[in-house]
């Protein structure tokens, strides 16, 4: 509140008051008074006016306290200055210009207001206030002001000169208002329109950049929403659309292209919206008869569908192809036909494959015209045999011949002129129904829709050989057509060459190659002349053709004719006939390797004298003499080709087709001759082979007979020793047993008989019997003497085994109880067939038969028996497959006509493999381990079976025993 008791306080507030802008109306006469101020009037005056107005100012002021409140109250500054004070000084500020400024009354009245300004002041602003003032003008500027503590501001400043009333200038009254806030928002406000503007800008840069990118892609383009609505297209698409945007913006692709829906487009646009994948494939728009290549990518808002026509790219992509194509099977058709196959139809039928193959044909057929029949006859083909029916007008696998009526090949048979189906006016869209050929109307026999023929004439040398035909699904371009103009002629050439070779091969390749095969299928010389004459003198139809063999002489060489043959039986050969030294003349012309050909031997001026007297004499009219020298051994001869019925021209195919038959025959006796050679060779080399091994086995044979029998001698005479050692003991043992054994039963009786007559003993008696235990020893002596009994039998039945098994008192042949023999054998093995804690030992099954007595070696006989069954006994203890109960069955019969013992022991052991077997009875054969058998026990076996004239054999499958079969006759002479 403003308060005037105080004087100074309410001249302050007076000057404040002034300060108000709207005062000016308050002082109506103030400036009048001073504007109208006569320069002469007193000061006096002057103060006095002064007063007055001051006077006048403060009844206003009283009067406006509510108008003087709100200047002090104001948010703007409000200075007023004082122009008639120099420096135009600051006489008073508001409160607001403190809070703006910083400054106080007491820091800036006084003062002019030019130190709120700073460096960044705009001069201008200044200048324009500078005129302002000076013109005493109101002006209004917005600058940058300076805080008191140095902060800048914005100051929007308005200068108005206060007038009095006579129009005097009293003050200057500024108002401040800060628009520093209000500034930073307008420049923000800019900043951010700057920036809009910057993006919008950008924006549509962008937007007109991608335009321009889209209408500049050389691909066409185009945009589909969710719905599959065009939202965008480039110009390249309306071109390739023939639509314009206006017509598609908005519009469904498959409303606008229905012929796309199921298409691949179809397939691949919703591929690539199903999955969100981008697609890229390739396809021919029918509707456009184009190839585009097709990209397309999903985004966010549907689909960017990108396309091009690669037509052109295609177009020249396929016809490289082709021409590789065409250049591969141009090779190939060359190559095939250059080696030929070993039938036409075999080489043409490969052809036709590779034609299909290559230029993916729907069929390619190939016949030959057989002039004879005036037929067409199918050699090859390849492809779809019904579109082979439609070409041949008929079923062409009955059918292989047809006439050339009523058939598009026989058509172009009788034209001779290339046929091809037209792409327009005559192609034949649902195929062929009729077809006028000459005139005639041929009937296809099927309906076959959009397929090509095209069918060429096989010439050569203007003749007909054959017709190709070829049928594709698509029309035939230039290079095809070419290349079958050139397959046509190579076919052409082929055929005929083929039939030119076969005609020739009919005859002189053929001979060869029967003849040449049929000597090379013998080594054996008399066949391959024999052969050679008579296939050479029924080609060509001569007389006479011999074979002449050549023997070197340094004087007289001479001749001799082994192999012939001839036109009838009957026929002479005076040539057989002659002496070996009358036919010098032809020795000669052999010796030299001189071909003498002769047409006729009456009228030939070449042919010298001698030979010329010589074949006359021998009734020969005319004569092929082709001499051969082997190339091996250097052996000569020659084939002679004779007739003695007028002159018989040779001709020059016939001299080189026996030429090459000579040459031929040549090599095959050189052959026969090493194979000969090489066979007396072998033979004596295998002979000495034999003989070789022959004594090997002898020699082996000897060796384990002599350690064998040095084994056995040895151990014979042993047994035998010990036999006689222990018979003595036991002839004693044995000898007093029996009356021991009486004098004991004498002994007891006595006992027997005191006891009966005194019951009551002495007592030392008594107790004596106690002692031994009378009762006890008289019941058990007898049983004791009884068990020494049976012990000594044992030992006196061993003692007889092993001399009966020695036999060294028996070493003549005898007739021998061979049942002895193989129960002395068992006795001697008996520790080995017994059962123990580990096994369950053998048993012994007998199935002895009624045998007489046998003659024999008996000891070489147990020696066999010894052998064999102990070898069964060690096959049962090691075998790999337990049998149940091991087991030796051990048969003997007598053969059916009774002159042969049989004997088979067998064994239930694992058996023996092939192999084993056949080695079995070898020397040193064994299947034990190292250092158990000696590999002889066999083999030995075997030759004293033999020494007895008998047989031993084993029979064994492994896993099913072994069985040994000795048979040896009854009687040994
Ligand atoms: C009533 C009055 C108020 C003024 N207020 C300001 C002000 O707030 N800020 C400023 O920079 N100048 C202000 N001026 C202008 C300066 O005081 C001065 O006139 C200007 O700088 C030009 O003069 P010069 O060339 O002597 O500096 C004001 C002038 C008058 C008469």
């Amino acid at each position: 509140m403003v308060s005037y008791g105080d004087e100074r306080r309410r001249e302050e507030n007076l000057d404040n008051l002034l300060a108000e802008p709207g005062l000016r109306m308050f002082f109506p006469n103030y400036s009048e008074t001073v504007k109208g101020e006569d320069s002469q009037a007193s000061e006096l005056d002057e103060v006095a006016e002064r007063e007055r107005y001051e006077e006048v100012l403060r009844q206003a002021a009283g009067e406006n306290l509510q108008l003087g409140q709100a200047v002090i109250s104001v948010s703007d500054g409000i200075i007023i200055t004082d122009p008639h004070q120099p420096n135009n000084p600051i006489i008073y500020i508001n409160p607001a210009f403190t809070k703006i400024t910083g400054y106080t009354a007491q820091d800036i009245l006084g003062e002019n207001c030019r130190c709120l300004q700073g460096k960044e002041t705009d001069p201008q602003a200044i200048e324009l206030i500078r005129e302002a003032i000076s013109k005493k003008e109101p002006v209004q500027v917005t600058l940058l002001n300076y805080r008191k503590d140095g902060q800048p501001f914005w100051n929007e400043l308005k200068i108005s000169p206060v007038f009095s009333d006579q129009e005097n200038l009293l003050y200057f009254i500024g108002i401040q208002t800060d628009i520093t806030e209000r500034k930073r928002a307008e420049e923000e406000r800019v900043q951010l329109l700057q920036r809009e503007q910057a993006a919008r800008a950008e924006a549509e840069a962008e937007r007109n950049r991608t335009a321009n990118i889209l209408e500049g892609i050389t691909d066409a383009f185009y945009v589909l929403d969710h719905q599959w609505r065009f939202s965008y297209l480039n110009s390249h698409a309306e071109q390739l659309l023939f639509k314009t945007k206006e017509e598609l913006i908005g519009k469904s692709i498959w409303e606008e292209f229905p012929e796309l829906i199921n298409s691949k487009f179809d397939r691949e646009l919703h591929r690539a919206v199903t999955r969100n994948v981008t697609v890229h494939f390739e396809a021919f728009y029918t509707e456009l008869e184009a190839w585009l290549e097709v990209r397309v990518y999903p985004y966010k808002d549907g689909l960017s569908v990108y396309f091009r026509d690669i037509t052109i790219a295609k177009k020249s992509e396929e016809s490289l192809l082709e021409r590789s194509r065409i250049s591969t099977l141009e090779a190939e058709v060359g190559a095939t036909l250059g080696q030929g196959g070993t039938t036409l139809t075999e080489t043409l039928h490969r052809c036709s494959e590779a034609m299909v193959q290559h230029l993916e044909a729907e069929f390619v057929g190939i016949w030959t015209y057989n002039p004879g029949s005036n037929t067409l006859d199918l050699q090859a083909y390849a492809g779809q045999e019904e579109i082979g029916n439609w070409v041949a007008g008929r079923q062409i696998s009955s059918h292989p011949r047809i006439p050339l009526e009523g058939s598009m090949v026989g058509f172009v048979a009788q034209t001779q002129q290339i046929y091809l189906t037209q792409d327009s006016g005559q192609r034949f869209k649902g195929g062929l129904e009729s077809r006028v050929y000459n005139g005639e109307v041929a009937e296809s026999c099927l309906v076959i829709p959009d397929i090509y023929l095209a069918s060429a004439p096989l010439i050569v040398e203007e003749k007909l050989v054959g017709v190709i035909a070829v049928v594709m699904q698509q029309n035939f371009n230039e290079a095809v057509i070419d290349m079958l103009g050139w397959m046509a002629h190579a076919f052409g050439v082929a055929i005929d060459r083929f039939w030119a070779r076969e005609a020739l091969s009919s005859r002189r390749e053929a001979l060869l190659f029967r003849l040449a095969s049929q000597i090379r299928k013998s080594l054996d010389l008399d066949t391959i002349l024999g052969t050679a004459v008579n296939e050479i003198r029924s080609l060509l139809q001569i007389d006479l053709c011999q074979y002449l063999w050549f023997f070197s002489h340094p004087t007289q060489p001479s001749l001799m004719v082994t192999h012939e043959a001839k036109a009838s039986p009957t026929l002479r050969s005076k040539l057989a006939e002659a002496m070996p030294q009358k036919l010098a003349p032809l020795a000669h012309k052999i010796q030299n390797l001189q071909v003498m050909r002769v047409d006729d031997v009456a009228d030939d001026t070449n042919l010298d004298a001698e030979a010329k007297a010589l074949l006359s004499n021998l009734g020969i009219t005319s004569a092929l003499l082709l001499p051969l020298e082997t190339p091996h051994a250097g052996q000569r001869g020659a084939i002679i080709c004779t007739h003695g019925n007028g002159q018989r021209p040779w001709s020059d195919n016939e001299v080189d087709l026996l030429q090459a038959v000579v040459d031929q025959v040549a090599i095959a006796i050189d052959q026969a001759e090493v194979y000969a050679q090489s066979r007396a060779a072998a033979l004596a080399a295998q002979s000495q082979t034999s003989q070789l091994e022959q004594a090997m086995n002898e020699l082996k044979q000897t060796e384990s007979r002599l350690i064998q029998s040095e084994k056995m001698s040895g151990l014979g005479q042993m047994v035998a020793g010990i036999a006689h050692e222990i018979n003595n003991p036991v002839n004693f043992i044995t000898g007093n047993l029996t009356h021991t054994s009486t004098y004991i039963r004498d002994l007891l009786d006595l006992i027997e008989l005191y006891r009966k007559h005194y019951p009551n003993p002495d007592p030392e008696i008594e107790d004596q019997a106690e002692e031994v235990d009378l009762d006890f020893l008289i019941d058990d002596l007898p049983k004791l003497l009884s068990s020494m009994q049976v012990g000594a039998d044992r030992i006196r039945q061993i003692v007889l085994s092993l001399r009966n098994f020695s036999r060294l008192d028996e070493a003549d042949m005898k007739p021998v109880d061979i049942h002895e023999g193989i129960d002395s054998t068992l006795l001697i093995l008996h520790n080995r067939l017994k059962a123990n804690a580990n096994y369950r030992g053998v048993e012994i099954i007998k199935e002895y038969g009624k045998l007489p007595l046998v003659d024999c070696y008996p000891s070489q006989l147990n020696q066999v028996f010894m052998n064999i069954i102990s070898n069964g006994i060690d096959a049962l203890e090691t075998s790999e497959v337990k049998p149940p109960q091991p087991t030796i069955r051990i048969r003997t019969e007598m053969s059916d006509d009774g002159k042969t013992v049989i004997i088979r022991i067998a064994d239930n052991g694992s058996g023996m493999p092939p192999d084993v077997l056949k080695r079995l009875f070898d020397p040193f054969f064994t299947t034990k381990p190292v250092g158990k058998g000696t590999g002889l026990g066999l083999s030995i076996s075997y030759q004293i079976i033999e020494k007895h004239h008998g047989i031993l054999r084993c029979e064994s499958e492994l896993g099913k025993g072994a069985a040994f079969v000795i048979e040896i006759p009854l009687n040994q002479n």
